[in-house]
Protein backbone atom coordinates (compact mmCIF):
# COMPACT_ATOMS: atom_id res chain seq x y z
CA UNK A 1 0.00 0.00 0.00
CA UNK A 2 1.18 3.83 -0.98
CA UNK A 3 2.37 5.81 2.03
CA UNK A 4 1.36 9.17 1.97
CA UNK A 5 2.97 11.94 4.25
CA UNK A 6 1.55 15.90 4.63
CA UNK A 7 4.44 18.43 4.64
CA UNK A 8 2.30 21.61 5.84
CA UNK A 9 3.76 25.02 4.99
CA UNK A 10 2.42 27.81 7.54
CA UNK A 11 3.36 30.88 5.35
CA UNK A 12 3.30 34.41 6.25
CA UNK A 13 0.64 35.00 3.34
CA UNK A 14 -0.99 31.90 3.40
CA UNK A 15 -0.96 27.81 4.22
CA UNK A 16 0.83 25.53 1.60
CA UNK A 17 -0.07 21.43 2.20
CA UNK A 18 1.83 19.20 0.07
CA UNK A 19 1.32 15.50 -0.03
CA UNK A 20 3.65 13.45 -1.05
CA UNK A 21 3.99 9.86 -1.70
CA UNK A 22 6.48 7.52 -0.64
CA UNK A 23 8.41 8.01 -3.79
CA UNK A 24 8.39 11.47 -2.93
CA UNK A 25 6.47 12.68 -5.85
CA UNK A 26 3.75 15.27 -5.10
CA UNK A 27 0.19 13.81 -5.00
CA UNK A 28 -1.38 16.54 -4.27
CA UNK A 29 -1.82 20.21 -2.44
CA UNK A 30 -3.49 22.94 -1.27
CA UNK A 31 -3.21 26.62 -0.27
CA UNK A 32 -5.27 28.97 0.99
CA UNK A 33 -4.41 32.78 1.80
CA UNK A 34 -5.22 34.55 5.54
CA UNK A 35 -5.93 38.12 6.46
CA UNK A 36 -3.16 40.67 6.36
CA UNK A 37 -4.07 43.63 9.52
CA UNK A 38 -2.20 46.55 9.15
CA UNK A 39 -3.74 48.88 12.25
CA UNK A 40 -1.18 51.35 12.08
CA UNK A 41 1.99 52.23 9.60
CA UNK A 42 4.48 49.66 10.50
CA UNK A 43 2.51 47.16 12.45
CA UNK A 44 1.39 44.24 10.65
CA UNK A 45 -1.19 40.94 12.53
CA UNK A 46 -2.80 37.82 11.90
CA UNK A 47 -5.58 36.60 13.23
CA UNK A 48 -4.30 33.24 14.91
CA UNK A 49 -7.67 31.67 14.50
CA UNK A 50 -8.16 32.37 11.03
CA UNK A 51 -4.72 30.82 10.53
CA UNK A 52 -5.87 27.61 12.25
CA UNK A 53 -9.40 27.65 10.17
CA UNK A 54 -7.07 28.17 6.88
CA UNK A 55 -4.69 25.34 7.90
CA UNK A 56 -7.48 22.49 7.95
CA UNK A 57 -9.01 23.74 4.83
CA UNK A 58 -5.38 23.53 3.38
CA UNK A 59 -4.89 20.64 3.96
CA UNK A 60 -8.63 19.69 3.34
CA UNK A 61 -8.07 20.88 -0.55
CA UNK A 62 -4.98 18.77 -0.32
CA UNK A 63 -6.51 15.45 0.43
CA UNK A 64 -9.90 15.98 -1.65
CA UNK A 65 -7.87 17.02 -4.78
CA UNK A 66 -5.66 14.04 -4.07
CA UNK A 67 -8.82 12.25 -4.02
CA UNK A 68 -7.55 10.69 0.13
CA UNK A 69 -8.75 10.49 3.39
CA UNK A 70 -6.92 11.95 6.31
CA UNK A 71 -6.83 8.64 8.04
CA UNK A 72 -4.53 7.48 4.88
CA UNK A 73 -1.95 9.66 5.79
CA UNK A 74 1.06 8.19 7.32
CA UNK A 75 2.59 11.16 9.31
CA UNK A 76 2.46 15.20 9.24
CA UNK A 77 5.23 17.51 9.36
CA UNK A 78 4.97 20.88 9.53
CA UNK A 79 6.76 24.38 9.27
CA UNK A 80 6.25 27.91 10.22
CA UNK A 81 6.70 31.37 9.51
CA UNK A 82 8.87 31.73 12.32
CA UNK A 83 8.90 34.78 14.49
CA UNK A 84 5.44 35.60 14.33
CA UNK A 85 3.89 35.00 18.43
CA UNK A 86 0.33 34.34 19.43
CA UNK A 87 -0.68 34.97 23.20
CA UNK A 88 -3.69 32.61 24.33
CA UNK A 89 -5.62 31.56 27.11
CA UNK A 90 -5.06 28.18 28.41
CA UNK A 91 -8.46 27.21 29.36
CA UNK A 92 -10.80 28.86 26.35
CA UNK A 93 -8.01 28.54 23.79
CA UNK A 94 -8.75 32.10 22.61
CA UNK A 95 -6.17 34.76 21.89
CA UNK A 96 -5.89 37.76 24.07
CA UNK A 97 -5.26 39.84 20.52
CA UNK A 98 -3.75 39.17 16.96
CA UNK A 99 -0.79 37.25 16.29
CA UNK A 100 2.34 39.88 15.62
CA UNK A 101 3.81 38.89 12.86
CA UNK A 102 7.84 39.18 12.21
CA UNK A 103 7.46 42.09 9.88
CA UNK A 104 5.46 44.64 12.60
CA UNK A 105 7.98 47.19 13.54
CA UNK A 106 6.23 48.61 16.90
CA UNK A 107 9.15 47.14 19.23
CA UNK A 108 11.16 49.02 17.11
CA UNK A 109 12.14 51.46 19.93
CA UNK A 110 12.06 49.36 22.67
CA UNK A 111 14.44 47.54 20.79
CA UNK A 112 17.05 50.39 20.53
CA UNK A 113 16.88 50.66 24.15
CA UNK A 114 17.70 47.17 24.94
CA UNK A 115 20.34 46.80 22.50
CA UNK A 116 22.32 49.24 23.65
CA UNK A 117 21.88 48.46 27.65
CA UNK A 118 22.23 44.62 26.91
CA UNK A 119 22.81 43.79 22.87
CA UNK A 120 26.02 42.52 23.00
CA UNK A 121 25.13 39.38 25.84
CA UNK A 122 21.89 38.72 24.33
CA UNK A 123 23.58 38.26 20.59
CA UNK A 124 26.27 35.89 22.17
CA UNK A 125 23.07 33.91 24.71
CA UNK A 126 20.39 33.77 21.74
CA UNK A 127 22.98 34.16 18.16
CA UNK A 128 20.41 36.60 17.11
CA UNK A 129 20.31 40.53 17.54
CA UNK A 130 18.31 42.31 19.80
CA UNK A 131 15.48 43.70 16.91
CA UNK A 132 11.48 44.05 17.04
CA UNK A 133 11.85 41.09 14.29
CA UNK A 134 11.70 38.23 16.62
CA UNK A 135 9.08 37.16 19.02
CA UNK A 136 10.66 38.15 22.64
CA UNK A 137 9.30 41.72 22.51
CA UNK A 138 5.90 41.14 20.40
CA UNK A 139 5.10 38.87 23.49
CA UNK A 140 6.40 41.70 26.20
CA UNK A 141 4.05 43.80 24.25
CA UNK A 142 1.03 41.87 24.68
CA UNK A 143 1.41 41.81 28.07
CA UNK A 144 2.17 45.39 28.75
CA UNK A 145 -0.69 46.81 26.23
CA UNK A 146 -3.47 44.23 26.68
CA UNK A 147 -5.86 44.66 29.52
CA UNK A 148 -5.53 42.33 32.45
CA UNK A 149 -2.92 40.17 30.21
CA UNK A 150 0.46 40.42 32.75
CA UNK A 151 -1.85 38.70 35.49
CA UNK A 152 -3.68 36.69 33.98
CA UNK A 153 0.00 35.56 32.67
CA UNK A 154 1.68 36.02 35.55
CA UNK A 155 -1.28 33.10 37.32
CA UNK A 156 -0.59 30.96 34.69
CA UNK A 157 -3.45 31.36 32.48
CA UNK A 158 -1.97 32.45 29.07
CA UNK A 159 0.33 30.30 27.19
CA UNK A 160 2.61 32.35 24.60
CA UNK A 161 4.18 30.44 20.98
CA UNK A 162 5.14 30.84 17.72
CA UNK A 163 2.88 29.62 14.96
CA UNK A 164 3.98 26.38 15.05
CA UNK A 165 3.02 25.94 18.97
CA UNK A 166 0.03 27.27 18.20
CA UNK A 167 -1.30 24.99 15.77
CA UNK A 168 0.51 21.73 17.27
CA UNK A 169 -1.86 23.03 20.46
CA UNK A 170 -5.07 23.22 18.53
CA UNK A 171 -4.36 20.08 16.39
CA UNK A 172 -4.12 17.74 19.88
CA UNK A 173 -6.94 19.77 21.32
CA UNK A 174 -4.06 21.46 24.03
CA UNK A 175 -2.60 18.36 25.22
CA UNK A 176 0.97 19.64 23.32
CA UNK A 177 2.31 22.87 24.34
CA UNK A 178 5.66 22.18 22.29
CA UNK A 179 8.41 23.92 19.91
CA UNK A 180 11.49 23.11 18.56
CA UNK A 181 15.08 24.14 18.40
CA UNK A 182 15.16 25.48 15.63
CA UNK A 183 11.91 27.62 15.77
CA UNK A 184 12.86 28.36 19.52
CA UNK A 185 15.85 30.11 18.03
CA UNK A 186 13.82 32.65 16.69
CA UNK A 187 12.10 34.05 19.19
CA UNK A 188 15.23 36.27 20.88
CA UNK A 189 14.09 33.94 23.93
CA UNK A 190 16.72 30.66 23.61
CA UNK A 191 20.14 30.03 24.60
CA UNK A 192 21.66 28.55 21.87
CA UNK A 193 24.23 27.20 23.92
CA UNK A 194 22.31 25.41 26.55
CA UNK A 195 19.22 24.74 24.37
CA UNK A 196 17.05 25.94 26.88
CA UNK A 197 14.74 29.18 27.24
CA UNK A 198 17.12 31.68 28.88
CA UNK A 199 15.91 32.59 32.22
CA UNK A 200 17.91 35.58 32.34
CA UNK A 201 16.42 37.18 29.56
CA UNK A 202 13.13 35.93 30.13
CA UNK A 203 13.60 37.86 33.65
CA UNK A 204 14.61 41.05 32.13
CA UNK A 205 11.69 41.13 29.89
CA UNK A 206 9.20 40.14 32.46
CA UNK A 207 8.09 36.81 30.32
CA UNK A 208 6.97 34.55 33.02
CA UNK A 209 8.49 30.99 32.38
CA UNK A 210 5.07 29.26 32.77
CA UNK A 211 3.85 31.03 29.02
CA UNK A 212 6.82 29.29 27.34
CA UNK A 213 6.40 25.68 25.60
CA UNK A 214 8.68 22.66 26.19
CA UNK A 215 11.63 22.91 23.09
CA UNK A 216 11.52 19.43 21.62
CA UNK A 217 13.79 18.13 18.78
CA UNK A 218 12.66 19.16 15.10
CA UNK A 219 12.15 15.22 14.15
CA UNK A 220 10.39 13.09 16.51
CA UNK A 221 6.72 11.48 16.62
CA UNK A 222 5.24 14.19 19.16
CA UNK A 223 1.81 12.75 19.31
CA UNK A 224 -1.31 12.38 17.20
CA UNK A 225 -3.63 14.81 16.44
CA UNK A 226 -7.12 14.69 18.40
CA UNK A 227 -9.74 13.37 15.83
CA UNK A 228 -12.68 15.93 17.29
CA UNK A 229 -10.44 19.16 15.90
CA UNK A 230 -8.57 17.96 13.24
CA UNK A 231 -10.47 16.60 10.52
CA UNK A 232 -11.39 13.20 12.04
CA UNK A 233 -7.93 12.08 12.31
CA UNK A 234 -5.41 10.68 14.67
CA UNK A 235 -2.46 11.31 12.74
CA UNK A 236 1.13 11.11 14.15
CA UNK A 237 2.58 14.55 13.80
CA UNK A 238 6.40 13.82 13.83
CA UNK A 239 8.42 17.17 12.07
CA UNK A 240 8.38 20.41 13.33
CA UNK A 241 10.85 22.98 12.16
CA UNK A 242 10.64 26.95 11.30
CA UNK A 243 10.29 27.33 7.43
CA UNK A 244 13.61 28.90 6.35
CA UNK A 245 15.29 25.53 7.85
CA UNK A 246 12.59 23.57 6.51
CA UNK A 247 13.74 24.78 2.96
CA UNK A 248 17.63 24.13 4.00
CA UNK A 249 16.04 20.18 4.89
CA UNK A 250 14.32 20.10 1.66
CA UNK A 251 17.39 21.44 -0.30
CA UNK A 252 19.09 18.07 1.48
CA UNK A 253 21.95 21.12 2.16
CA UNK A 254 23.19 18.83 5.45
CA UNK A 255 27.22 19.45 4.82
CA UNK A 256 28.21 22.17 5.85
CA UNK A 257 29.23 25.09 4.12
CA UNK A 258 25.94 24.32 1.90
CA UNK A 259 23.41 27.06 1.05
CA UNK A 260 20.36 27.83 -0.05
CA UNK A 261 18.37 30.91 -0.61
CA UNK A 262 14.45 31.10 -0.41
CA UNK A 263 12.73 33.58 -2.58
CA UNK A 264 9.46 34.74 -1.01
CA UNK A 265 8.02 37.95 0.47
CA UNK A 266 10.81 38.34 1.27
CA UNK A 267 14.41 36.33 0.94
CA UNK A 268 16.63 33.93 3.29
CA UNK A 269 19.68 32.44 2.59
CA UNK A 270 20.95 29.95 5.01
CA UNK A 271 24.29 28.22 5.47
CA UNK A 272 24.39 25.07 7.45
CA UNK A 273 27.40 25.41 9.34
CA UNK A 274 27.00 22.09 11.21
CA UNK A 275 27.81 21.41 14.85
CA UNK A 276 29.50 24.87 14.64
CA UNK A 277 27.97 27.74 16.27
CA UNK A 278 29.31 30.61 13.69
CA UNK A 279 29.25 34.10 15.16
CA UNK A 280 28.69 36.46 12.80
CA UNK A 281 30.51 39.69 12.46
CA UNK A 282 28.86 41.27 9.55
CA UNK A 283 25.06 41.46 10.31
CA UNK A 284 24.10 38.17 10.36
CA UNK A 285 22.77 36.14 12.28
CA UNK A 286 23.18 32.71 14.06
CA UNK A 287 20.39 30.03 13.99
CA UNK A 288 19.82 26.33 15.12
CA UNK A 289 19.15 24.44 11.68
CA UNK A 290 17.39 21.31 12.98
CA UNK A 291 18.35 19.37 16.22
CA UNK A 292 17.72 15.49 15.25
CA UNK A 293 18.48 12.47 17.29
CA UNK A 294 19.47 15.00 19.86
CA UNK A 295 22.38 16.49 17.84
CA UNK A 296 21.44 20.01 16.94
CA UNK A 297 23.00 21.70 13.67
CA UNK A 298 23.68 25.12 12.81
CA UNK A 299 22.86 27.83 10.42
CA UNK A 300 24.33 31.17 9.34
CA UNK A 301 20.90 33.34 8.65
CA UNK A 302 20.62 36.43 5.71
CA UNK A 303 17.39 37.64 5.65
CA UNK A 304 15.64 40.30 3.64
CA UNK A 305 12.45 41.27 4.83
CA UNK A 306 10.98 42.54 1.22
CA UNK A 307 11.78 40.99 -2.09
CA UNK A 308 8.72 39.43 -3.84
CA UNK A 309 6.68 41.98 -1.81
CA UNK A 310 8.30 44.61 -3.73
CA UNK A 311 6.94 42.86 -7.12
CA UNK A 312 3.76 42.62 -5.76
CA UNK A 313 4.06 46.03 -4.89
CA UNK A 314 4.32 47.18 -8.63
CA UNK A 315 1.31 45.16 -8.95
CA UNK A 316 -1.05 46.32 -5.94
CA UNK A 317 0.12 49.36 -4.95
CA UNK A 318 1.33 51.41 -8.06
CA UNK A 319 -0.51 49.62 -10.43
CA UNK A 320 2.43 49.25 -13.66
CA UNK A 321 1.68 45.41 -13.55
CA UNK A 322 -1.17 43.26 -14.24
CA UNK A 323 0.95 39.94 -13.21
CA UNK A 324 4.01 38.63 -11.60
CA UNK A 325 4.62 36.60 -14.65
CA UNK A 326 5.28 39.87 -17.18
CA UNK A 327 7.96 41.31 -15.00
CA UNK A 328 10.36 38.71 -17.25
CA UNK A 329 9.46 39.96 -20.73
CA UNK A 330 9.23 43.43 -19.24
CA UNK A 331 12.83 43.48 -17.72
CA UNK A 332 14.19 41.52 -20.70
CA UNK A 333 12.78 44.42 -23.17
CA UNK A 334 15.10 46.32 -21.96
CA UNK A 335 19.19 46.53 -21.98
CA UNK A 336 19.72 47.57 -18.17
CA UNK A 337 17.46 50.10 -15.66
CA UNK A 338 18.81 53.43 -17.80
CA UNK A 339 20.74 53.93 -13.83
CA UNK A 340 18.23 53.49 -12.19
CA UNK A 341 18.21 51.26 -8.29
CA UNK A 342 15.15 50.66 -6.04
CA UNK A 343 15.47 49.70 -2.71
CA UNK A 344 12.68 48.49 -1.50
CA UNK A 345 13.23 48.88 2.23
CA UNK A 346 9.43 49.61 3.04
CA UNK A 347 9.74 48.01 6.21
CA UNK A 348 13.22 48.92 7.12
CA UNK A 349 16.55 46.66 6.24
CA UNK A 350 17.45 43.36 7.64
CA UNK A 351 20.54 41.18 7.18
CA UNK A 352 23.10 42.33 6.69
CA UNK A 353 22.23 46.32 7.23
CA UNK A 354 19.37 45.91 10.34
CA UNK A 355 18.20 49.77 9.73
CA UNK A 356 14.35 49.25 11.16
CA UNK A 357 14.39 53.18 9.77
CA UNK A 358 15.59 52.84 6.19
CA UNK A 359 12.45 53.50 3.94
CA UNK A 360 12.46 52.88 0.30
CA UNK A 361 13.99 54.21 -2.33
CA UNK A 362 14.59 54.40 -6.25
CA UNK A 363 17.58 56.84 -6.95
CA UNK A 364 19.08 57.28 -10.70
CA UNK A 365 15.42 58.49 -12.26
CA UNK A 366 15.74 60.78 -16.00
CA UNK A 367 12.60 61.75 -17.99
CA UNK A 368 13.90 58.49 -19.91
CA UNK A 369 13.13 56.26 -17.00
CA UNK A 370 9.75 54.04 -18.21
CA UNK A 371 7.92 51.26 -16.43
CA UNK A 372 10.17 48.37 -18.18
CA UNK A 373 13.11 50.04 -16.58
CA UNK A 374 11.39 50.37 -12.71
CA UNK A 375 10.47 47.00 -13.10
CA UNK A 376 13.99 45.69 -14.36
CA UNK A 377 15.41 47.82 -11.19
CA UNK A 378 12.73 45.76 -9.00
CA UNK A 379 13.60 42.59 -9.95
CA UNK A 380 17.34 43.29 -10.10
CA UNK A 381 17.29 44.61 -6.42
CA UNK A 382 16.15 41.27 -5.34
CA UNK A 383 19.25 39.99 -6.77
CA UNK A 384 21.37 42.90 -5.10
CA UNK A 385 19.86 42.02 -1.79
CA UNK A 386 21.00 38.62 -1.95
CA UNK A 387 24.82 39.15 -3.24
CA UNK A 388 25.13 41.58 -0.31
CA UNK A 389 24.34 38.56 1.53
CA UNK A 390 26.36 35.60 -0.05
CA UNK A 391 29.52 38.38 0.42
CA UNK A 392 29.04 38.65 3.61
CA UNK A 393 28.34 34.93 4.56
CA UNK A 394 31.45 33.91 2.64
CA UNK A 395 33.70 36.37 4.99
CA UNK A 396 31.77 35.37 8.22
CA UNK A 397 32.18 31.57 7.94
CA UNK A 398 35.56 31.25 5.85
CA UNK A 399 33.75 29.63 3.19
CA UNK A 400 34.06 29.64 -0.52
CA UNK A 401 30.34 29.35 -1.59
CA UNK A 402 30.30 26.69 -4.69
CA UNK A 403 26.77 26.61 -5.71
CA UNK A 404 23.90 28.22 -4.59
CA UNK A 405 20.58 26.10 -4.04
CA UNK A 406 17.10 28.23 -4.78
CA UNK A 407 13.88 27.72 -4.11
CA UNK A 408 10.43 29.54 -3.43
CA UNK A 409 7.76 30.84 -6.50
CA UNK A 410 9.95 33.79 -8.30
CA UNK A 411 12.80 31.01 -9.28
CA UNK A 412 10.65 30.32 -12.45
CA UNK A 413 11.69 34.33 -13.28
CA UNK A 414 14.50 33.44 -15.53
CA UNK A 415 15.62 36.73 -16.16
CA UNK A 416 15.62 37.54 -12.42
CA UNK A 417 17.68 34.00 -11.76
CA UNK A 418 20.20 34.62 -14.70
CA UNK A 419 21.12 37.71 -13.69
CA UNK A 420 21.52 36.46 -10.28
CA UNK A 421 23.85 33.94 -11.01
CA UNK A 422 25.37 36.70 -13.21
CA UNK A 423 25.80 39.01 -9.90
CA UNK A 424 26.76 36.19 -7.08
CA UNK A 425 29.50 34.88 -9.80
CA UNK A 426 28.86 31.25 -9.12
CA UNK A 427 25.73 28.63 -10.72
CA UNK A 428 22.69 28.59 -9.14
CA UNK A 429 20.75 25.23 -9.30
CA UNK A 430 16.97 25.05 -9.48
CA UNK A 431 15.75 21.68 -8.23
CA UNK A 432 12.55 19.51 -9.96
CA UNK A 433 10.45 20.40 -6.47
CA UNK A 434 10.53 23.83 -5.72
CA UNK A 435 8.17 23.46 -2.74
CA UNK A 436 11.30 22.56 -0.71
CA UNK A 437 9.84 24.47 2.47
CA UNK A 438 6.81 22.21 2.69
CA UNK A 439 8.77 19.27 1.67
CA UNK A 440 11.31 19.65 4.25
CA UNK A 441 8.90 19.45 7.23
CA UNK A 442 7.68 16.25 5.16
CA UNK A 443 11.02 14.78 5.19
CA UNK A 444 11.53 15.49 8.83
CA UNK A 445 8.40 13.44 9.92
CA UNK A 446 9.50 10.27 7.53
CA UNK A 447 12.51 10.41 9.00
CA UNK A 448 10.87 10.49 12.28
CA UNK A 449 8.88 7.80 11.72
CA UNK A 450 11.78 5.58 10.38
CA UNK A 451 10.54 5.78 6.42
CA UNK A 452 14.33 7.06 5.69
CA UNK A 453 17.36 5.64 7.52
CA UNK A 454 19.78 8.06 6.76
CA UNK A 455 20.13 11.60 5.60
CA UNK A 456 22.08 10.45 2.24
CA UNK A 457 19.21 8.89 1.82
CA UNK A 458 17.28 11.98 1.48
CA UNK A 459 19.99 13.95 0.00
CA UNK A 460 19.49 10.88 -2.82
CA UNK A 461 16.11 12.43 -3.86
CA UNK A 462 17.00 15.72 -5.07
CA UNK A 463 16.80 16.31 -8.26
CA UNK A 464 18.18 19.28 -10.67
CA UNK A 465 15.88 21.10 -12.85
CA UNK A 466 18.10 24.03 -13.84
CA UNK A 467 21.52 25.56 -13.74
CA UNK A 468 21.82 29.11 -14.27
CA UNK A 469 26.00 29.88 -14.79
CA UNK A 470 27.17 33.37 -14.88
CA UNK A 471 27.61 35.24 -17.74
CA UNK A 472 29.43 38.88 -16.52
CA UNK A 473 32.57 39.94 -15.97
CA UNK A 474 33.92 40.50 -12.47
CA UNK A 475 34.57 44.58 -13.58
CA UNK A 476 31.05 44.09 -14.77
CA UNK A 477 29.81 42.86 -11.61
CA UNK A 478 31.66 45.24 -9.53
CA UNK A 479 30.30 48.27 -11.24
CA UNK A 480 26.48 47.00 -10.65
CA UNK A 481 27.39 46.68 -6.75
CA UNK A 482 29.18 50.18 -6.52
CA UNK A 483 25.73 51.69 -7.95
CA UNK A 484 23.88 49.27 -5.50
CA UNK A 485 25.65 50.13 -2.58
CA UNK A 486 25.43 53.98 -3.01
CA UNK A 487 21.84 53.51 -3.64
CA UNK A 488 21.31 51.47 -0.07
CA UNK A 489 23.02 54.65 1.25
CA UNK A 490 20.51 56.78 0.65
CA UNK A 491 17.63 54.74 2.04
CA UNK A 492 18.78 54.13 5.48
CA UNK A 493 17.58 56.41 8.48
CA UNK A 494 14.73 57.67 6.39
CA UNK A 495 12.44 57.58 9.38
CA UNK A 496 12.52 57.36 13.33
O1 LIG B 1 11.56 35.07 9.14
C1 LIG B 1 10.37 35.15 8.42
C2 LIG B 1 10.33 34.23 7.23
O2 LIG B 1 10.80 32.96 7.55
C3 LIG B 1 8.95 34.18 6.63
O3 LIG B 1 8.92 33.50 5.42
O4 LIG B 1 7.82 32.50 3.47
O5 LIG B 1 6.45 33.05 5.46
O6 LIG B 1 7.34 34.88 4.05
P1 LIG B 1 7.56 33.48 4.54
Amino acid sequence: MKKYFIGLDQGTTGTTTLILNDDWEIHSQGYVEHTQYYPQPGWVEHDALEIWEKTKESIGTALEKGNLRINEITAIGLDNQGETVVVWDRHTGIPVYNAIVWQDRRTAQEADKLNEEWGKVIKEKTGVLVESYFSALKIKWILDHVDGAREKAEKGDLLAGTIDTWLIWKMTNGRLHITDYSTASRTMLMNIHKGCWDDEILERLNIPKSMMAQIRPSCEHYGNTDPGSFLGGAIPIAGSVVDQQAALFGQACFEPGTVKTTYGTGCFMLMNTGEKIVDSKNGLLTTVAWNINDKTSFALDGGIYITGAAIQWLRDGINIIETAQETENLAKSVPDTGGVYFVPAFVGLAAPHWDPYARGTMVGITAGTTRAHIVRATLESIAYQVKENMDVMEKDSGINIKVMRVDGGPVVNDFLMQFQADLLGIPIDVPVITETTALGSAYLAALAIGEFNSLDEIASKWKLSKRYTPKITEEEREKLMTGWKRAVERSKNWTS
